[in-house]
Protein backbone atom coordinates (compact mmCIF):
# COMPACT_ATOMS: atom_id res chain seq x y z
CA UNK A 1 0.00 0.00 0.00
CA UNK A 2 2.22 2.68 -1.07
CA UNK A 3 0.31 5.64 -1.64
CA UNK A 4 -1.76 4.89 1.81
CA UNK A 5 1.89 5.02 3.80
CA UNK A 6 2.85 8.11 1.49
CA UNK A 7 -0.46 10.00 2.83
CA UNK A 8 0.09 8.80 6.53
CA UNK A 9 3.73 9.76 6.68
CA UNK A 10 2.62 13.25 5.76
CA UNK A 11 -0.59 13.19 8.27
CA UNK A 12 2.79 12.45 10.43
CA UNK A 13 4.20 15.51 9.17
CA UNK A 14 1.57 17.22 11.30
CA UNK A 15 2.87 15.97 14.22
CA UNK A 16 6.54 17.18 13.67
CA UNK A 17 8.14 17.26 10.37
CA UNK A 18 7.75 14.50 7.41
CA UNK A 19 11.21 13.76 7.93
CA UNK A 20 11.32 12.83 11.32
CA UNK A 21 8.27 10.52 10.73
CA UNK A 22 10.09 8.82 7.96
CA UNK A 23 13.36 8.52 9.61
CA UNK A 24 11.34 6.92 12.68
CA UNK A 25 9.29 4.58 10.39
CA UNK A 26 12.40 3.76 8.49
CA UNK A 27 14.17 2.76 11.63
CA UNK A 28 10.78 0.73 13.17
CA UNK A 29 10.64 -1.04 9.95
CA UNK A 30 14.25 -2.40 10.01
CA UNK A 31 13.54 -4.57 12.37
CA UNK A 32 12.36 -8.10 11.93
CA UNK A 33 8.73 -7.54 11.97
CA UNK A 34 7.34 -9.48 14.89
CA UNK A 35 10.29 -7.23 16.78
CA UNK A 36 8.94 -3.87 16.56
CA UNK A 37 7.30 -3.34 19.68
CA UNK A 38 5.62 -4.54 22.67
CA UNK A 39 2.23 -2.26 23.66
CA UNK A 40 1.58 -2.96 27.30
CA UNK A 41 -1.73 -1.23 28.07
CA UNK A 42 -2.81 -1.10 31.60
CA UNK A 43 -6.78 -1.77 31.95
CA UNK A 44 -7.26 1.71 33.30
CA UNK A 45 -6.44 2.73 29.63
CA UNK A 46 -9.30 -0.01 28.48
CA UNK A 47 -11.41 1.39 30.48
CA UNK A 48 -11.34 4.67 30.04
CA UNK A 49 -9.95 5.36 26.37
CA UNK A 50 -10.39 1.94 24.44
CA UNK A 51 -11.44 4.04 21.67
CA UNK A 52 -8.21 6.35 21.10
CA UNK A 53 -5.65 3.28 21.76
CA UNK A 54 -7.84 1.35 18.82
CA UNK A 55 -7.26 4.39 16.98
CA UNK A 56 -3.85 4.72 17.80
CA UNK A 57 -2.89 0.51 16.91
CA UNK A 58 -4.88 1.18 13.65
CA UNK A 59 -3.10 3.44 12.63
CA UNK A 60 0.62 1.57 13.12
CA UNK A 61 -1.28 -1.20 11.44
CA UNK A 62 -1.86 0.88 8.59
CA UNK A 63 1.95 1.70 8.10
CA UNK A 64 2.90 -1.97 8.05
CA UNK A 65 3.81 -2.25 11.80
CA UNK A 66 2.48 -4.61 14.01
CA UNK A 67 2.97 -4.27 17.46
CA UNK A 68 2.72 -7.06 19.91
CA UNK A 69 -0.35 -5.88 22.50
CA UNK A 70 -0.48 -7.04 26.04
CA UNK A 71 -2.64 -6.09 28.42
CA UNK A 72 -4.07 -6.64 32.17
CA UNK A 73 -7.24 -5.84 33.45
CA UNK A 74 -6.50 -5.28 37.34
CA UNK A 75 -9.56 -2.26 37.69
CA UNK A 76 -12.16 -4.58 36.04
CA UNK A 77 -11.25 -7.74 38.25
CA UNK A 78 -11.35 -5.06 41.34
CA UNK A 79 -15.14 -3.83 40.49
CA UNK A 80 -15.99 -7.84 39.85
CA UNK A 81 -15.09 -8.69 43.08
CA UNK A 82 -16.67 -6.07 44.58
CA UNK A 83 -19.53 -6.28 43.27
CA UNK A 84 -19.59 -10.03 44.35
CA UNK A 85 -18.30 -8.84 47.30
CA UNK A 86 -15.54 -11.29 47.19
CA UNK A 87 -12.32 -9.53 49.33
CA UNK A 88 -8.97 -8.99 47.27
CA UNK A 89 -5.94 -9.49 49.23
CA UNK A 90 -2.48 -8.01 47.80
CA UNK A 91 1.05 -9.67 48.80
CA UNK A 92 4.07 -7.45 47.66
CA UNK A 93 1.90 -5.89 44.58
CA UNK A 94 0.37 -9.38 43.72
CA UNK A 95 -3.31 -10.53 44.17
CA UNK A 96 -3.79 -13.37 45.93
CA UNK A 97 -5.52 -16.01 43.60
CA UNK A 98 -7.80 -18.13 45.22
CA UNK A 99 -9.99 -20.26 43.03
CA UNK A 100 -12.76 -17.54 44.04
CA UNK A 101 -11.03 -15.16 42.70
CA UNK A 102 -9.93 -17.36 39.52
CA UNK A 103 -13.69 -17.90 38.92
CA UNK A 104 -14.06 -14.54 38.49
CA UNK A 105 -11.31 -13.18 36.92
CA UNK A 106 -11.30 -15.09 34.07
CA UNK A 107 -14.40 -13.82 32.26
CA UNK A 108 -13.10 -10.38 33.64
CA UNK A 109 -10.31 -11.11 31.20
CA UNK A 110 -11.63 -12.70 28.55
CA UNK A 111 -13.83 -10.14 27.99
CA UNK A 112 -11.51 -7.00 28.46
CA UNK A 113 -9.50 -8.89 25.70
CA UNK A 114 -12.61 -9.25 23.44
CA UNK A 115 -13.28 -5.99 23.58
CA UNK A 116 -9.94 -4.95 22.23
CA UNK A 117 -9.82 -7.40 19.43
CA UNK A 118 -13.24 -6.24 18.53
CA UNK A 119 -12.25 -2.42 18.84
CA UNK A 120 -9.31 -3.11 17.07
CA UNK A 121 -11.78 -4.75 14.01
CA UNK A 122 -13.86 -1.84 14.22
CA UNK A 123 -10.90 0.04 12.99
CA UNK A 124 -10.05 -2.17 10.21
CA UNK A 125 -7.29 -4.06 12.05
CA UNK A 126 -7.36 -8.05 11.69
CA UNK A 127 -6.74 -9.01 15.58
CA UNK A 128 -6.27 -12.32 17.14
CA UNK A 129 -6.74 -13.20 20.69
CA UNK A 130 -3.82 -14.97 22.39
CA UNK A 131 -5.50 -15.72 25.92
CA UNK A 132 -3.79 -19.19 26.31
CA UNK A 133 -0.62 -20.63 24.97
CA UNK A 134 1.81 -17.99 25.12
CA UNK A 135 2.92 -18.09 29.03
CA UNK A 136 4.16 -21.30 30.80
CA UNK A 137 3.79 -21.05 33.91
CA UNK A 138 4.38 -22.36 37.22
CA UNK A 139 2.46 -21.96 41.27
CA UNK A 140 4.80 -19.36 42.55
CA UNK A 141 3.38 -20.22 46.52
CA UNK A 142 0.29 -21.71 45.93
CA UNK A 143 -0.99 -21.53 50.18
CA UNK A 144 0.32 -17.82 50.10
CA UNK A 145 -0.33 -16.60 46.78
CA UNK A 146 -2.99 -19.39 45.15
CA UNK A 147 -3.15 -19.36 41.61
CA UNK A 148 -0.63 -16.46 41.15
CA UNK A 149 1.93 -17.98 38.29
CA UNK A 150 5.69 -17.60 37.85
CA UNK A 151 6.76 -17.48 34.33
CA UNK A 152 8.93 -20.54 32.76
CA UNK A 153 8.33 -20.49 29.44
CA UNK A 154 7.08 -17.96 26.66
CA UNK A 155 6.13 -19.31 23.78
CA UNK A 156 6.68 -16.68 20.68
CA UNK A 157 4.71 -19.43 18.29
CA UNK A 158 1.59 -17.98 18.73
CA UNK A 159 2.83 -14.13 18.38
CA UNK A 160 4.45 -14.54 15.49
CA UNK A 161 2.31 -16.54 13.63
CA UNK A 162 0.17 -13.97 14.39
CA UNK A 163 2.21 -11.11 12.91
CA UNK A 164 3.23 -13.22 9.90
CA UNK A 165 -0.14 -13.73 8.64
CA UNK A 166 -0.97 -9.68 9.15
CA UNK A 167 -2.64 -9.74 12.26
CA UNK A 168 -2.16 -7.99 15.94
CA UNK A 169 -1.73 -10.25 18.59
CA UNK A 170 -3.69 -9.25 21.61
CA UNK A 171 -2.00 -11.38 24.54
CA UNK A 172 -3.89 -11.61 28.13
CA UNK A 173 -1.92 -11.99 31.18
CA UNK A 174 -2.89 -15.53 31.80
CA UNK A 175 -0.27 -18.11 32.16
CA UNK A 176 -0.87 -22.65 32.27
CA UNK A 177 0.76 -25.63 33.49
CA UNK A 178 1.51 -27.73 31.32
CA UNK A 179 -1.24 -30.05 32.01
CA UNK A 180 -3.44 -26.44 31.23
CA UNK A 181 -4.15 -25.31 35.20
CA UNK A 182 -4.51 -21.83 34.24
CA UNK A 183 -2.23 -19.24 36.32
CA UNK A 184 -2.99 -15.47 37.13
CA UNK A 185 0.35 -13.69 36.11
CA UNK A 186 0.82 -9.93 37.09
CA UNK A 187 0.67 -7.54 34.20
CA UNK A 188 4.10 -6.11 34.60
CA UNK A 189 5.64 -9.75 35.30
CA UNK A 190 4.00 -10.83 32.29
CA UNK A 191 5.34 -7.78 29.88
CA UNK A 192 8.78 -8.53 31.53
CA UNK A 193 9.01 -11.92 30.19
CA UNK A 194 7.81 -11.16 26.69
CA UNK A 195 9.79 -8.91 26.13
CA UNK A 196 12.55 -10.59 27.36
CA UNK A 197 11.88 -13.62 25.41
CA UNK A 198 10.84 -11.06 22.24
CA UNK A 199 13.87 -8.45 22.71
CA UNK A 200 12.04 -6.00 20.91
CA UNK A 201 13.02 -2.75 19.86
CA UNK A 202 10.40 -0.60 21.68
CA UNK A 203 8.71 -1.38 24.36
CA UNK A 204 5.96 0.96 25.50
CA UNK A 205 3.78 1.28 28.51
CA UNK A 206 0.42 3.13 28.06
CA UNK A 207 -1.00 4.57 31.27
CA UNK A 208 -3.25 7.14 31.90
CA UNK A 209 -0.78 9.55 33.55
CA UNK A 210 0.95 9.34 29.98
CA UNK A 211 4.44 8.72 31.60
CA UNK A 212 6.81 9.54 34.73
CA UNK A 213 6.12 12.37 36.64
CA UNK A 214 9.08 14.96 38.19
CA UNK A 215 8.81 16.97 41.50
CA UNK A 216 6.26 19.43 39.92
CA UNK A 217 3.96 16.76 38.45
CA UNK A 218 5.11 17.37 35.01
CA UNK A 219 6.11 14.52 32.34
CA UNK A 220 9.59 14.10 32.85
CA UNK A 221 10.63 13.51 28.76
CA UNK A 222 14.25 11.41 28.58
CA UNK A 223 15.90 9.70 31.36
CA UNK A 224 19.27 7.98 30.32
CA UNK A 225 20.31 5.60 32.59
CA UNK A 226 23.56 5.49 32.74
CA UNK A 227 23.72 9.69 33.44
CA UNK A 228 20.08 9.79 35.40
CA UNK A 229 19.32 6.47 37.51
CA UNK A 230 21.79 7.20 40.59
CA UNK A 231 20.50 10.67 40.89
CA UNK A 232 16.56 9.74 40.38
CA UNK A 233 17.14 6.92 42.76
CA UNK A 234 18.29 9.87 45.04
CA UNK A 235 15.94 12.10 45.16
CA UNK A 236 13.03 12.25 47.53
CA UNK A 237 10.58 12.97 45.47
CA UNK A 238 10.94 10.08 43.77
CA UNK A 239 7.80 7.56 45.26
CA UNK A 240 8.23 3.99 45.81
CA UNK A 241 6.08 3.14 43.13
CA UNK A 242 8.25 5.13 40.81
CA UNK A 243 11.46 3.73 42.52
CA UNK A 244 10.36 0.16 41.78
CA UNK A 245 9.22 0.73 38.23
CA UNK A 246 12.44 2.65 37.43
CA UNK A 247 14.51 -0.53 38.60
CA UNK A 248 12.61 -2.90 36.77
CA UNK A 249 12.96 -0.57 33.29
CA UNK A 250 16.63 -0.74 33.97
CA UNK A 251 16.70 -4.64 34.50
CA UNK A 252 14.85 -4.82 30.98
CA UNK A 253 16.76 -2.57 29.20
CA UNK A 254 19.87 -4.59 30.23
CA UNK A 255 19.13 -7.30 28.85
CA UNK A 256 17.92 -5.92 25.47
CA UNK A 257 19.46 -4.65 22.48
CA UNK A 258 21.69 -1.18 23.18
CA UNK A 259 19.09 0.85 20.50
CA UNK A 260 16.07 -0.58 22.79
CA UNK A 261 14.16 1.78 24.61
CA UNK A 262 11.29 2.13 26.33
CA UNK A 263 8.31 4.86 26.23
CA UNK A 264 5.68 5.59 28.76
CA UNK A 265 3.38 7.37 27.15
CA UNK A 266 -0.94 7.59 26.90
CA UNK A 267 -2.95 5.71 24.23
CA UNK A 268 -4.02 9.84 22.89
CA UNK A 269 0.01 10.61 22.41
CA UNK A 270 1.41 6.87 20.78
CA UNK A 271 1.68 8.14 17.53
CA UNK A 272 3.21 11.67 18.50
CA UNK A 273 5.54 9.74 21.01
CA UNK A 274 6.54 7.54 18.44
CA UNK A 275 7.27 9.56 15.66
CA UNK A 276 8.45 12.83 16.33
CA UNK A 277 12.01 13.91 18.22
CA UNK A 278 10.77 15.49 20.90
CA UNK A 279 7.72 12.87 21.76
CA UNK A 280 4.82 13.21 24.45
CA UNK A 281 5.29 10.91 27.65
CA UNK A 282 9.15 9.44 28.85
CA UNK A 283 11.82 7.86 26.73
CA UNK A 284 14.08 5.87 28.69
CA UNK A 285 17.41 4.26 27.61
CA UNK A 286 20.10 2.78 28.84
CA UNK A 287 22.75 5.04 27.37
CA UNK A 288 25.73 3.30 26.04
CA UNK A 289 28.75 2.31 27.02
CA UNK A 290 32.01 4.29 24.83
CA UNK A 291 34.73 1.56 24.70
CA UNK A 292 38.58 3.06 24.73
CA UNK A 293 40.61 1.50 22.62
CA UNK A 294 44.53 2.09 21.80
CA UNK A 295 45.09 0.66 18.98
CA UNK A 296 43.03 0.28 15.67
CA UNK A 297 41.71 -3.34 15.60
CA UNK A 298 42.41 -4.22 12.02
CA UNK A 299 38.60 -6.60 12.22
CA UNK A 300 36.98 -2.97 12.83
CA UNK A 301 38.19 -1.20 9.84
CA UNK A 302 35.15 -2.69 7.36
CA UNK A 303 32.67 -1.58 9.89
CA UNK A 304 34.66 1.73 10.83
CA UNK A 305 34.76 2.38 7.16
CA UNK A 306 31.44 2.10 6.12
CA UNK A 307 30.74 4.36 9.07
CA UNK A 308 32.49 7.19 8.04
CA UNK A 309 31.98 6.68 4.78
CA UNK A 310 28.19 6.77 4.77
CA UNK A 311 27.98 10.01 7.49
CA UNK A 312 30.22 11.94 5.05
CA UNK A 313 28.92 10.75 2.17
CA UNK A 314 31.74 9.96 0.14
CA UNK A 315 34.75 7.20 0.14
CA UNK A 316 38.06 6.28 1.66
CA UNK A 317 40.68 5.66 -0.38
CA UNK A 318 42.61 2.55 -0.02
CA UNK A 319 45.35 2.96 2.03
CA UNK A 320 43.50 5.81 4.49
CA UNK A 321 44.30 3.89 7.49
CA UNK A 322 47.65 2.37 6.15
CA UNK A 323 48.95 6.47 6.13
CA UNK A 324 47.46 7.23 9.75
CA UNK A 325 49.66 6.76 13.05
CA UNK A 326 46.48 6.21 15.49
CA UNK A 327 46.58 7.43 19.29
CA UNK A 328 43.05 6.12 20.05
CA UNK A 329 39.52 4.81 19.06
CA UNK A 330 36.63 5.58 21.14
CA UNK A 331 33.59 3.82 19.34
CA UNK A 332 29.87 3.32 20.93
CA UNK A 333 28.65 0.06 22.20
CA UNK A 334 25.91 0.03 19.25
CA UNK A 335 28.65 0.81 16.78
CA UNK A 336 26.57 4.86 15.78
CA UNK A 337 29.41 6.28 16.69
CA UNK A 338 33.00 6.92 17.10
CA UNK A 339 35.69 9.19 17.29
CA UNK A 340 39.51 8.18 15.79
CA UNK A 341 42.07 10.10 17.16
CA UNK A 342 45.66 10.44 15.88
CA UNK A 343 49.59 11.14 16.85
CA UNK A 344 49.27 14.90 16.84
CA UNK A 345 52.33 17.37 17.07
CA UNK A 346 54.22 17.18 20.74
CA UNK A 347 52.43 14.30 21.63
CA UNK A 348 48.92 16.33 21.37
CA UNK A 349 45.97 14.28 19.76
CA UNK A 350 44.64 15.15 16.87
CA UNK A 351 41.26 14.23 16.49
CA UNK A 352 40.81 13.20 12.82
CA UNK A 353 37.28 11.90 12.66
CA UNK A 354 34.09 12.10 14.51
CA UNK A 355 30.82 10.56 13.79
CA UNK A 356 27.34 10.22 15.02
CA UNK A 357 24.64 8.76 12.88
CA UNK A 358 21.58 11.01 12.77
CA UNK A 359 19.02 8.26 15.02
CA UNK A 360 22.19 8.56 17.98
CA UNK A 361 22.03 11.98 17.20
CA UNK A 362 18.58 12.55 18.24
CA UNK A 363 19.59 10.55 21.55
CA UNK A 364 22.34 12.65 22.79
CA UNK A 365 25.04 10.25 21.94
CA UNK A 366 27.18 12.82 20.30
CA UNK A 367 27.28 15.10 23.53
CA UNK A 368 28.38 11.53 26.02
CA UNK A 369 30.94 10.88 23.03
CA UNK A 370 32.74 13.87 23.31
CA UNK A 371 32.30 13.68 27.01
CA UNK A 372 34.60 10.48 26.77
CA UNK A 373 36.78 12.19 24.31
CA UNK A 374 37.96 14.80 25.90
CA UNK A 375 38.18 13.07 29.70
CA UNK A 376 40.89 10.91 27.58
CA UNK A 377 42.48 13.71 25.22
CA UNK A 378 42.04 17.07 27.35
CA UNK A 379 44.20 18.65 24.96
CA UNK A 380 42.77 18.43 21.56
CA UNK A 381 42.37 19.95 18.33
CA UNK A 382 40.57 19.46 14.94
CA UNK A 383 39.60 21.06 11.92
CA UNK A 384 36.45 21.32 9.79
CA UNK A 385 35.07 22.71 6.40
CA UNK A 386 33.72 26.39 7.35
CA UNK A 387 30.15 24.99 5.73
CA UNK A 388 30.23 22.27 8.00
CA UNK A 389 26.93 22.43 9.76
CA UNK A 390 28.46 20.76 12.74
CA UNK A 391 30.76 23.98 13.39
CA UNK A 392 28.38 26.08 15.75
CA UNK A 393 28.73 23.22 17.55
CA UNK A 394 32.13 22.55 17.24
CA UNK A 395 32.76 26.66 18.22
CA UNK A 396 30.97 25.77 21.75
CA UNK A 397 33.96 23.67 22.56
CA UNK A 398 37.12 25.24 21.49
CA UNK A 399 39.22 27.33 23.03
CA UNK A 400 40.82 28.63 20.23
CA UNK A 401 40.12 28.58 16.21
CA UNK A 402 41.72 29.36 12.91
CA UNK A 403 40.47 30.01 9.30
CA UNK A 404 42.00 29.70 6.46
CA UNK A 405 41.27 28.49 2.70
CA UNK A 406 37.59 27.14 3.51
CA UNK A 407 38.89 25.60 6.79
CA UNK A 408 38.46 26.31 10.26
CA UNK A 409 40.78 24.61 13.23
CA UNK A 410 40.09 24.40 16.55
CA UNK A 411 42.14 23.59 19.52
CA UNK A 412 40.70 23.01 22.80
CA UNK A 413 42.76 22.45 26.29
CA UNK A 414 45.55 23.77 24.65
CA UNK A 415 47.63 25.83 27.43
CA UNK A 416 50.88 27.41 25.69
CA UNK A 417 49.71 30.25 22.58
CA UNK A 418 52.73 28.63 20.73
CA UNK A 419 51.35 25.18 20.74
CA UNK A 420 47.70 25.68 19.86
CA UNK A 421 48.98 28.05 16.78
CA UNK A 422 51.34 25.11 16.06
CA UNK A 423 48.59 22.91 16.48
CA UNK A 424 45.82 24.70 14.03
CA UNK A 425 48.26 25.33 11.07
CA UNK A 426 49.12 21.56 11.37
CA UNK A 427 45.28 20.81 11.44
CA UNK A 428 44.84 22.68 8.03
CA UNK A 429 47.28 20.48 6.26
CA UNK A 430 46.56 17.50 7.05
CA UNK A 431 45.32 14.53 4.83
CA UNK A 432 41.98 13.51 4.96
CA UNK A 433 41.80 9.89 3.73
CA UNK A 434 39.37 10.62 1.45
CA UNK A 435 39.30 10.00 -2.56
CA UNK A 436 40.05 13.26 -4.22
CA UNK A 437 37.40 15.46 -5.63
CA UNK A 438 34.94 14.36 -2.97
CA UNK A 439 36.28 16.25 0.14
CA UNK A 440 33.76 18.87 -0.69
CA UNK A 441 31.58 19.10 2.38
CA UNK A 442 33.95 17.71 4.91
N1 LIG B 1 10.20 8.86 18.46
C1 LIG B 1 11.31 8.39 19.17
C2 LIG B 1 11.04 7.03 19.76
O1 LIG B 1 9.94 6.66 19.99
C3 LIG B 1 11.76 9.37 20.22
C4 LIG B 1 10.76 9.62 21.30
C5 LIG B 1 11.19 10.67 22.25
N2 LIG B 1 10.30 10.70 23.35
C6 LIG B 1 10.44 11.41 24.49
N3 LIG B 1 9.51 11.33 25.41
N4 LIG B 1 11.52 12.14 24.66
O2 LIG B 1 11.94 6.28 19.96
Amino acid sequence: MPDVREIVIELLGQLGSSREARQYLNQFSRVEESRFAVVKVGGAVLRDSLESLATSLAFLHRLGLHPIVLHGAGPQLDEALAREGVETLKEGGLRVTTEEVMALARPVIYRENLKLVEALEEHGVKARSLIHGVFQSSLTDRSRLGLVGEVERVDLAGVESTVAAGAMPVVACLGESPSGQVMNINADVAARELVRSLRPYKVIFLTSTGGLLDANGRIISAITLAEDYDRLMGEDWVHSGMRLKLQQIRELLEELPPDSSVSITSAENLTRELFTHTGAGTLIRRGERIQHMDQFPSELEPKLATLFQESFGRRLRPDWLEVREVKGLLLAESGRAAALVLEGIRGVAYLDKFVVTPEAQGEGLAGALWQALVARYPQLYWRARVANPVNSWYFRRADSTLKRDGWVAFTRGIREPDLEREAAEDALVRDSGWIPGEEEGE
